[in-house]
This record gives C-alpha cells, sequence and structure tokens, in this order.
C-alpha cells in the first residue's frame, strides 16, 4: 500500500492479549493517508481477547497461538514472513519472545508501557507508582530487545499523579496518553530508519 508521500506504507503486524485499546488507535492511524504504516495482521495469545472480537468487523486478518515454545514461535515467523511484515508493534502483549525471534525482527518491534522507563518496568507498575508516592509517572515506546522493557527509548510522555489518584484512575490516565504517544513514536522511528 502506498501512502500520501508516495512511500510504501510498512507492513505492521500487532501482537495483544487483553483489551486492545491501543491496537485500535493504531489501526485508525494506519487508516490516515500520511500514515507511514498498514495494520496487515494482529496475533494473539488469547482467543477470548476483547481487541480478537473487535476485528471480526473488520478486515484484518487475526490469528492466535499459545506463544509457548519454539514451534509456535516458528509458525509465526513463517507468517510474518510470508506476508512481507516490515514491524511489529507489541501493544498490551503479556508473552515474552524469545531472543531468536526478536533477533530476526531486530530493531523492528515497538513496544508500549505505563510507566516513564527505566522506572517501573515489569507489571503492576500503577500500583507501584502509588505506593512510592511518584508525583509523575507516564508511558514509554521503546523498542524491543531480549532483556525485559530495556530497549532503546523512542518516546515518552509524562503524566502528573494527583494526591487522589488510585492504581485505577492513573492507568485510564496513562492509556489516554499512550494512545497519542504510539503513533508518534512509530512516525518518529519510521522517518529516521
Ligand atoms: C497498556 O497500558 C499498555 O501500556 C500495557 O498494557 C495495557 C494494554 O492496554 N502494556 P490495551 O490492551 O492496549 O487497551
Amino acid at each position: 500500500m502506498v501512502g500520501l508521500t508516495g512511500v510504501r506504507k510498512k507492513k505492521t503486524a500487532i501482537f495483544i492479549s487483553g483489551n486492545g485499546s491501543n491496537m485500535k488507535k493504531l489501526i485508525k492511524f494506519s487508516k490516515l493517508r500520511n500514515s507511514p504504516i498498514c495494520v496487515d495482521l494482529v496475533l494473539s495469545n488469547n482467543k477470548k481477547a476483547n481487541g480478537i472480537r473487535y476485528l471480526k468487523k473488520t478486515k484484518i486478518v487475526s490469528k492466535i497461538f499459545n506463544f509457548k515454545n519454539n514451534k509456535d514461535e516458528e509458525k509465526i515467523l513463517k507468517i510474518l514472513k510470508k506476508r512481507k511484515i516490515d514491524l511489529i508493534c507489541l501493544a498490551g502483549f503479556m508473552k515474552i519472545l524469545s531472543r531468536d525471534f526478536i533477533k530476526k525482527f531486530n530493531g523492528k518491534i515497538l513496544n508500549i508501557h505505563p510507566s516513564l522507563l527505566p522506572k517501573y518496568k515489569g507489571l503492576n507498575t500503577h500500583e507501584r507508582v502509588i505506593m512510592n508516592n511518584e508525583k509523575f509517572s507516564g508511558c514509554t515506546v521503546h523498542l524491543v530487545n531480549s532483556k525485559l522493557d530495556s530497549g532503546k527509548i523512542i518516546l515518552q510522555k509524562k503524566v502528573r499523579i494527583n494526591k487522589n489518584d488510585n492504581p485505577k484512575t492513573l492507568a485510564k490516565k496513562i492509556l489516554k496518553e499512550e494512545h497519542m504517544l504510539y503513533p508518534k513514536a512509530i512516525k518518529k522511528l519510521l522517518s529516521t530508519t
């Protein structure tokens, strides 16, 4: 697919596990004429993910895998190769990809994490941030390497924490920012590669 600028849009696969609100925003973004990506495929480890249900209303192909062993990854790599996927966006994807898999897509896998990395890697970020009485949190889009939430940071957005924020209200506030940050980070990455 060719975008407004005459440049071929990068074929993108999104990996999800749950709600898929970031996925939906990326799909919306990909449909803009000047977007550098087109969403070609969505993979999930969870067939009951809300995001997968949503895709039934679209023409985007979705596939479910356990992501439990190398065999699954081999099958996935074959599909990604066959569909000529250029970019992978992890969006609320709760599985860890193998070192080998990451190597094969080196510099082409992005993730969004709900904290100001390198602070608060891993799970339950909002609970930990609130417990530590932090004044700010935020979200980060980064490249994926073999260490958890540790690849090169592409973009971050800071969010102020109010006195009466709890993990739920903070998650909601940050998610809203994630939806804007992910498209911006993709534009930034693709304009420099
Ligand atoms: C987001 O907060 C993302 O940063 C984290 O998981 C959440 C996924 O939300 N990794 P959604 O599935 O995109 O709605």
